[in-house]
């Protein structure tokens, strides 16, 4: 059965003491809580705090994932972290293609490919994000747009190596805006996904695919979004930086 995700994408959010404490919130309200044995959980912190983070869950609680890697593998590239040290950190995950990576930092479908190949090849799974702007949905290009960023950006794996990927739906007009997709839209579109998931690698890898929803979702939406069936889960942007938030979109399961 594919996995159930919650993950929090806190973006450039805290200082390190504010993140400290977000984490520690996060162990408090888990102790209390009793999350689905097939709930993922996955906290994606800034680059500083990953360590700090990843020592406080030892796995059992979340897994921990990067925000960002570099599509090189070692050398000149000043500023850039590369999948081999999120690997030596033991760092279980990573966020790939956010629609604020594509449109502030240029990130195109071939930067995508070469960010996936590069944590595939160390051991990480890709978090990799797709969904299309406004003008593209009021024109009716999604399926268009959606179908381009997965040919492009994933289907050139193996179906192996495409078993290690979690894609996450977000429309670019749900991000940050308090508009969230209808539960309709999300199943349409997560529906359209693992069609074409399931035409280029069989049935079979579809069915085994976890589709997470992006944009604005929170505690009070999530449970008719989660309730679709193509719907597994969600990667969180406002809500994940409350640990109450956080965990009660978890458990709308
Ligand atoms: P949001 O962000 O939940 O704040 O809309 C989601 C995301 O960008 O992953």
């Amino acid at each position: 059965m594919r996995k159930q995700i919650v993950a929090g994408n806190w973006k450039m959010n805290k200082t390190f003491t504010e993140a400290d404490d977000l984490v520690n919130d996060i162990m408090n309200k888990l102790e209390s809580v009793s999350l689905k044995p097939e709930t993922q959980l996955i906290v994606c912190p800034p680059f500083p705090f990953l360590e700090m983070v990843s020592d406080y869950s030892d796995d059992s609680y979340f897994e921990v994932g990067a925000q960002n890697v570099s599509d090189q593998e070692s050398g000149a590239y000043t500023g850039e972290v590369s999948a081999a040290m999120l690997e030596s950190m033991e760092i279980g995950y990573c966020i790939v293609g956010h629609s604020e990576r594509r449109a502030y930092y240029h990130e195109t479908d071939a930067i995508v490919a070469a960010k996936v190949n590069q944590l595939l090849k160390h051991g990480l799974k890709p978090i990799v994000c797709c969904g299309e702007v406004l003008e593209e949905r009021e024109s009716n290009q999604q399926f268009e747009v959606v179908k381009h960023q997965i040919n492009d950006g994933l289907f050139h794996l193996t179906a192996e190596q495409f078993g290690e990927v979690v894609i996450a739906y977000e429309p670019v007009w749900a991000i940050g805006t308090g508009k969230t997709a209808t539960p309709e839209q999300a199943q349409e579109m997560h529906a359209f996904i693992r069609g074409l998931i399931a035409e280029k690698y069989g049935k079979e890898v579809a069915e085994e695919t976890s589709i997470l929803y992006g944009g604005s979702c929170k505690p009070s939406n999530a449970k008719e979004l989660f309730a679709n069936k193509d719907v597994d889960g969600g990667l969180i942007g406002g809500a994940s930086l409350k640990a109450d938030d956080f965990i009660a979109i978890a458990e709308q399961f």
